[in-house]
């Protein structure tokens, strides 16, 4: 008999599905790094959105904070599951300086272990089993996972056009009112509308237009809109000389927060998380923020197996109350991440090969569809592997983006040194020109 027969259904069927399906050789790459001398054609990973461009400068603030205080009381003890009232606070005055720039009110956030946990506390306490969530395709793989094994919230990929390519998205509310009435002929719910800005994997915003006509269109609909500003922060420098030709209408970056402030609406909730702006992925620290309060009271009800270690919340409220730090920190992660940015665009024009432009994120959206032999998964998981095999560079694989467009992939660019990264984009120039001479 096997051991499956001892799991329940959910079990069974977890214990069958990867989180992803690149982890393996994931960890593979992991044990052969590159090193410019030690191992020189070692592996170059760049699939899974880690951030390490700033940790040696928040690890030095991190062990000040460890270094010259001594821990409170209130770390040891049991505290709010939705988050300790110190760390709300710092919080709270944090998004609201650095990423929203209108007032927000401790009460208004619930945190638990990382964005993950986050989308799956709020998917279960928004929708009911059997509800659906839509999604603009492309987007992050892993929304399914998080809103579809607890919750059994079932993902809709809405097809955006994908042409004229572009930062900012441009589509019509009548997509959103096609996809309603699919959902409802299939014996399902819109219950919830899932936006991230900047976008995984596109780096695309939305103009602020855009999001108050979205917002008005679920609230009149009584649909729940989310926006995911995970990479609020995570913003290129579009004034950049080298840049700045690229995006001559550029809308500003309006963080959603600012509109539901006005809002004030039960229908509008943003999330963030620190593992991506901070490249603290190991903190697993993530927040719900809703004007709604029987959403919060919910969450803080339901949520103390999800809650964060008391621990990492002072350590990390400390860093958060030092907003001159914050300041600094921003501003150099800022222009080194668009300094990763110009590495990998600049050698993919010079290489002809099209990539979507980005306001922000971890990554670059690009288009090897040239190099497909077949137009399918298995097409392009077979260009993956073998970029892979022959440059080390791990992309990641396409699997699970939910857009119909064959032959895009995101690549992470800040995984890996300014220095790494010309290493790896001379492989990729080296690859692609052998393989066009065929
Ligand atoms: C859009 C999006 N949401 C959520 C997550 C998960 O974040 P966390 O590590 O905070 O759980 C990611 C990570 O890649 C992401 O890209």
């Amino acid at each position: 008999m096997s051991n499956l027969s001892f799991l329940s259904k959910k079990g069974a069927a977890a214990s069958k599905s990867p989180m992803r399906i690149d982890l393996e050789i994931y960890y593979e790459a992991m044990e052969n790094l590159y090193h410019p001398e030690t191992n020189p054609s070692g592996a170059l990973p760049m699939n899974v959105a880690e951030n390490h461009l700033c940790w040696e400068m928040l690890r030095d603030r991190i062990q000040k904070v460890t270094r010259e205080n001594t821990i409170p009381e209130w770390v040891a003890s049991y505290t709010d599951p939705a988050g300790a009232p110190s760390f709300r606070e710092a919080t709270a005055e944090f998004l609201s300086k650095f990423l929203m720039h209108v007032p927000v009110n401790p009460d208004s956030l619930a945190f638990s272990g990382g964005a993950t946990s986050t989308i799956e506390m709020t998917s279960f306490l928004l929708a009911n089993p059997g509800d659906t969530a839509v999604i603009p395709a492309p987007s992050y793989p892993v929304y399914s996972g998080d809103i579809g094994t607890l919750p059994e919230v079932k993902r809709f990929d809405l097809q955006v056009p994908s042409k004229p390519i572009n930062s900012e998205y441009q589509f019509d509310l009548q997509l959103l009112q096609e996809a309603k009435e699919k959902i409802e002929a299939n014996g399902s719910n819109f219950r919830m509308l899932i936006l991230t800005q900047p976008d995984n994997p596109t780096g695309r915003i939305y103009s602020e237009s855009l999001l108050r006509k979205i917002a008005d269109w679920c609230i009149q609909n009584q649909i729940h809109l989310i926006v995911n500003e995970i990479y609020g922060l995570s913003q290129l420098d579009i004034q950049n000389p080298n840049l700045k030709a690229f995006y001559p209408q550029a809308s500003p970056f309006v963080s959603f927060g600012k509109i539901m402030s006005e809002y004030q609406s039960p229908f509008l909730h943003f999330w963030y998380s620190f593992s991506k702006d901070f490249g603290i992925s190991g903190f697993r620290i993530g927040l719900l923020h809703s004007h709604n309060e029987d959403l919060i009271q919910a969450y803080r009800n339901a949520g103390l197996g999800h809650s964060i270690s008391n621990y990492t919340q002072w350590v990390i409220q400390e860093v958060l109350l030092d907003h001159g730090f914050l300041k600094t920190f921003f501003e150099s992660f800022q222009q080194k991440l668009t300094e990763s940015y110009l590495i990998v665009t600049q050698t993919l024009k010079k290489l002809n090969i099209p990539f979507n432009p980005s306001r922000g994120s971890l990554f670059v959206w690009m288009d090897l569809s040239e190099f497909l032999e077949e137009k399918s998964l298995k097409g392009e998981e077979k260009l993956w592997l073998e970029i892979y095999e022959k440059t080390g560079i791990l992309i990641t694989p396409t699997n699970g983006f939910g857009h119909s467009e064959k032959g895009w992939y995101r690549i992470v660019i800040t995984s890996l040194s300014h220095e790494e990264l010309k290493v790896a984009m001379k492989r990729l120039s080296d690859f692609i020109q052998i393989k066009r001479k065929g």
